[in-house]
């Protein structure tokens, strides 16, 4: 180990993807690796969703899209790649040579991808996304006639497929919101609308994790889910990965590099945030926030050595971190310090960091730089077939 290992459980994966292919109603399954699968590393997350079922994968930004489409090295056949956020100077020629789908929101958008599919000379598939109420991307509702409008005039010279027609929603993981319901009508309106306009989509979709782990009965064509693929849970307070049936991929192990007495009334770390009570032991843990160790995890952090939990004492800073280990500890340096794992060896979890910083589990896990050692295990062993981590975490 360099200075810290991810370790992405691939079996996990797999089984969370069966998991929610069985809530998906027959639906195809959409594996959502965006942010390189929400810090799992892209590329083998993707191999391996594909592997137990899911028939796409879904990115954010173009630029990563084709990345993976080019680094993925699984046959055009198995899978298709949708992308949904891109610039107006984006490549659409290329994205649409290599297959990518795409999202889109406004008419700006749809002649640019038309252009580019022209410049292919190929035929862009598209994904009209309607604004039902989230309030982020999409076509506002007063726009959505002309989108599709123009959209089947492009579909009719060739330059465009009307692939699909989706949204998303503000509030899945509280579906006693109003607004989902008003979400649900305000789609089924904006479906009914372009299917008296004309549009046939092959896809209609919406639900995301917690659409599909809450039930609703939004599986549509296709579902996109993201967190609930890497195994933790899109409704906290309400169920834990194991109620949910799905298991957290991943693992974030460290060290000990230093381990020295201090005396008491010893400050930690800048700021002397942390002030030892009594003579003590520290450790030295050479992380910090370069690392994607929230710096708000200053004296909260909660992690695992030698068998027992602790939380991190004084400031995090950009690389190290420092834990109060007691009088008498026995540590050693060398010493393997867990950040957070599935939690069934009493280890933190991905959702204890979150709560400790103020934040969602999504934050934790895409914060986690590419930088930092990937390990691909199937039956906690090396995947071969995964590569490298260097070549895997893209
Ligand atoms: C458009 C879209 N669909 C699906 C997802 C997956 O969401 P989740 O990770 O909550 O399942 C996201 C992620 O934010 C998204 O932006």
């Amino acid at each position: 180990m360099h200075k810290a290992r991810l370790t992405i459980d691939l079996d996990a994966i797999d089984a969370n993807a069966r998991e929610l292919k069985e809530r998906a109603s027959g639906a195809e399954l959409m594996a959502v690796v965006k942010a390189n699968a929400y810090g799992h590393g892209a590329v083998p997350v993707a191999r391996s969703a594909i592997g137990a079922g899911a028939t796409y994968l879904g990115l954010a930004q173009l630029t990563e899209a084709i990345e993976v489409a080019t680094n993925l090295g699984v046959d055009k056949q198995q899978v298709r790649i949708m992308a949904w956020l891109y610039g107006p100077d984006a490549d659409f020629a290329s994205a649409i040579e290599r297959g990518i789908e795409l999202g889109v929101s406004s008419l700006a958008a749809l002649k640019a991808i038309a252009a580019g599919a022209r410049t292919a000379a190929l035929t862009a598939q598209v994904h009209l996304k309607l604004d039902t109420g989230l309030g982020r991307a999409g076509a506002a509702k007063a726009q959505w006639e002309d989108l599709v409008r123009d959209a089947l005039a492009l579909q009719a010279e060739g330059a465009i497929n009307l692939r699909g027609a989706w949204s998303h929603f503000a509030y899945a993981d509280d579906p006693g919101n109003p607004t989902v319901a008003a979400q649900i009508e305000a789609f089924e309106d904006g479906l009914r609308l372009a299917r008296r306009l004309g549009a046939r989509f092959e896809l209609c979709h919406l639900a995301n994790s917690a659409a599909l782990v809450t039930g609703l009965p939004v599986t549509y064509d296709l579902v996109r889910p993201g967190l609930a693929l890497y195994g933790l849970s899109p409704i906290p307070q309400v169920a834990s990965p194991v109620e949910l049936g799905l298991r957290p991929a991943l693992t974030f192990e460290a060290y000990l590099s230093l381990v020295k007495p201090v005396p008491a009334g010893q400050g930690l770390s800048y700021g002397h945030a942390y002030v030892t009570e009594r003579d003590t032991i520290t450790g030295l843990v050479p992380v910090g926030y370069a690392d994607g160790i929230f710096r708000a995890a200053t004296n909260v952090g909660p992690v695992r050595v030698g068998g027992r939990n602790r939380r991190i004492a004084g400031r995090v800073c950009m690389d190290q971190f420092v834990l109060d280990l007691g009088p008498g500890a026995l540590e050693r340096e060398g010493d393997r310090v867990i950040l957070f794992g599935p939690g069934d060896q009493g280890e933190p979890t991905v959702q204890d960091w979150a709560d400790a910083v103020g934040t969602i589990s999504y934050e934790i896990t895409t914060r986690l730089p590419a930088s930092l050692e990937r390990v691909y295990v199937r039956a906690g062993r090396p995947d071969a077939g995964m590569g490298t981590a260097q070549d895997t975490a893209a």
